[in-house]
């Protein structure tokens, strides 16, 4: 690490500038368009002050080029020439390995062999590259892919496997070969093979497509679940991928390995397939560490569409952003490709990608015409799949979004999401006290409109409440300068930085429910532990939990949040600016009141020294007021 220079581990993927002591440049791991990504020689370390991604020089390579940290060290060692000592393994240390790594040793030498047999066998070039030739695949994406062919003889590969001294258990357990320890037989005898990798390369298993039309048999045979194989927690595609993914900070999922592989020859890299299961929440998962932009890329049929329809929800119900593509029908992904050239394909998914809501109401509206009981099922099945999604704020937006589109009042929209909010409430935490209360509408919050006058700031304080609830635990970035004058990125708990805020400026609540949920905070993070919404809802004293779970069943209320393209922002940005404006607007009101005080007291005032220094106060809280605007402006146009 010592020998290891930053800028020029970082300039291999990143071109630099110089700017003062640091270097500059475009964050490789978001999209920006001015520089936010630094480098600091004399400190050794990069830091992206878009995205807050930061560290050694290590570090980056784990991030940039997804390596493990032993390969990043290795990766370092080579560059700078340092050597590492890695023995050869012995027969006895071979022996000794554990079945994992077993496993993969074979698979490796299995594409190995498959590759060599489609490209060197006389049977393998004859038959299976000539398929491949023939579906248009180039050498290079075949040889990238490692694709390979299984000759048509039922043992030609275990036997050949048996021969080079790799075990019949192994061969048996990665299911390269059927039969018993006895007699094995190739599973994919007279099959082009597919690898599918793990995230660092390492080949997990393969599928293998027949060649002939043989309606007897199926098309694609699959490695079965192993110890390395998890059909469940894998996507075909994302060890090649994952740079592009990060890259465009989108995912383009697809259904079969073909359609992978057309799109990489035409150029399109940020792309995985599910391939023969049903999308799994597992694997969305795995796409979540690259990017939180999914692209839904299925066919036209019905099939297709149905599968969109789940993929949506799942995707929906992780946090993520999910569009759909539907292609015309007939037309695959591995067809579409093969028919347009990559501008054509590019401009087609950028111009036809919608969001859910869009996509969904489209397609609702055109199975369901004017008929206006089959219109009501839709709405229900619109607003159940936005109830899908965690964050209120989003949910608010696509309430808004789909308003618009169905032609429907939002109060309706949004009466019909608490209900299922509450019932999915009641299911998760088998209460059944939950009130029924009405839904408030957005622009006139039921308690203001019930008691304005009697409890002044209730709703300023209401909404950070909401905030500190629902958001408390989750990390936002934060900016300061340490000691040294240096910028440094953090994050920091919500409940932090709204209660250290509020501390801060010594406000305290007015509203004694409101007071007693602030206390706990305040008491609760001098032991660095942020109450959850549970430890309310389940709170001893009946005015806080009824206000925990009255706020839990309200949506958040946007003010001007659906404007700004929520859907390129990053929710951890979002949700700052809310908290900030929140803040803000709470302050605003507090200044608000005194300034009215002071009014009063001015005009009751009878010696010159007490005017004077009321207007002096009167004048700063001006200025404050005047500032806070000014801020509320800035977050509100950005
Ligand atoms: N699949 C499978 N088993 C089958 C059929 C399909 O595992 N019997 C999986 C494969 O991963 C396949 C994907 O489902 O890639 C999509 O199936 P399909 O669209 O039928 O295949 P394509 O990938 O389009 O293959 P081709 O273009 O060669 O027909
Ligand atoms: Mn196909």
């Amino acid at each position: 690490m010592e020998a290891a220079r930053i800028e020029e581990v970082v300039g291999e993927f990143v071109s630099l500038k110089r700017r003062g002591v640091n270097l500059i440049g475009l964050c490789p791991f978001h999209q920006e368009k001015t520089p936010s990504f630094t480098v600091s020689p004399a400190k050794g370390l990069f830091k992206c002050f878009g995205c807050g991604k930061g560290g050694d020089a290590a570090r980056f390579l784990i991030e940039h080029e997804h390596l493990s940290y032993p390969e990043a060290l290795r990766y370092l060692a080579r560059k700078y020439q340092i050597e590492i000592e890695e023995h050869e393994q012995t027969p006895e240390e071979l022996a000794a390995l554990n079945e994992r790594e077993r496993m993969f040793n074979l698979n490796t030498f299995a594409q190995q062999y498959f590759s060599k047999t489609l490209f060197e066998h006389h049977e393998g070039r004859a038959v299976g590259l000539s398929y491949l030739k023939e579906r248009d695949f180039k050498e290079v994406i075949i040889k990238k892919f490692q694709l390979g062919y299984s000759p048509d003889q039922r043992e030609a590969f275990s036997a050949y496997a048996r021969q080079q001294g790799y075990a019949a258990d192994i061969l048996l357990k990665t299911g390269l070969s059927v039969g018993s320890e006895e007699k094995l037989y190739d599973r994919f005898q007279g099959r082009v093979l597919f690898p599918i990798h793990n995230l660092t390369g390492k080949v997990i298993g393969f599928g293998g497509r027949i060649l002939s039309g043989d309606k007897t048999k199926a098309k694609y045979l699959n490695s079965p679940e192993s110890e390395i194989y998890n059909k469940s927690k894998s996507l075909y595609g994302l060890y090649f991928a994952k740079s592009a993914i990060t890259r465009t900070d989108n995912c383009l999922l697809v259904e079969g390995y073909t359609d992978v592989i057309s799109l990489h020859q035409a150029g399109i890299e940020n792309v995985v397939a599910s391939s023969g299961t049903s999308l799994t929440t597992d694997q969305i998962r795995l796409i979540r560490r690259f990017t939180n932009n999914i692209t839904i890329l299925y066919d036209g049929d019905q099939a297709g569409i149905n599968a969109s329809l789940r993929g949506t929800d799942m995707i929906l119900e992780e946090g993520m952003n999910v569009r759909v593509l539907l292609l015309p029908e007939g037309d695959d992904p591995d067809s579409f490709v093969r028919k347009n050239r990559t501008s054509e394909v590019e401009a087609f998914i950028s111009e036809n990608a919608t969001d859910f809501i869009s996509f969904k109401t489209k397609l609702l509206i055109r199975q369901s015409g004017d008929d206006p009981l089959k219109k009501a099922g839709l709405i229900k099945e619109i607003v159940q799949t936005i109830s899908l999604i965690p964050e209120p704020i989003y949910r608010s937006v696509y309430i808004k979004e789909c308003s618009r589109l169905l032609e429907v009042e939002e109060q309706l929209l949004l009466n019909e999401l608490n209900k299922l909010l509450r019932q999915k409430f009641k299911k998760q935490t088998g209460e059944q006290y939950l009130p029924d209360t009405p839904a408030p509408s957005p622009e006139q919050p039921r308690i203001e409109s019930q008691e304005p006058e009697e409890q002044p700031g209730y709703y300023q304080e209401r909404e950070l409440i909401k905030l500190l609830l629902q958001y408390g635990n989750q990390d936002i970035p934060i900016e300061y300068v340490d000691e040294l004058n240096y910028p440094v990125s953090a994050t920091e708990k919500v409940a932090r930085f709204i209660i250290d805020d509020l501390l801060y400026d010594e406000l305290w609540f007015s509203q004694p429910t409101h007071r007693k949920i602030q206390d706990h905070f305040v008491e609760a993070l001098k032991e660095e532990v942020v109450p959850s919404e549970k430890y309310f809802i389940h709170h001893h004293e009946p005015d806080v939990a009824l206000l925990a779970v009255d706020l839990l069943t309200t949506p958040y209320r946007l003010d001007n949040w659906e404007s700004k393209k929520i859907y390129v922002k990053k929710e951890e940005d979002v949700l700052k600016d809310a908290i900030i404006e929140t803040l803000y607007r709470y302050k605003d009101f507090v200044i608000q009141q005194r300034m009215i005080q002071v009014s009063e007291q001015l005009r009751q005032a009878t010696s010159l020294d007490e005017q004077v220094a009321l207007m002096a106060e009167k004048n700063k809280l001006d200025r404050m007021r005047q500032a806070i605007n000014n801020q509320l402006g800035i977050i509100i146009v950005k």
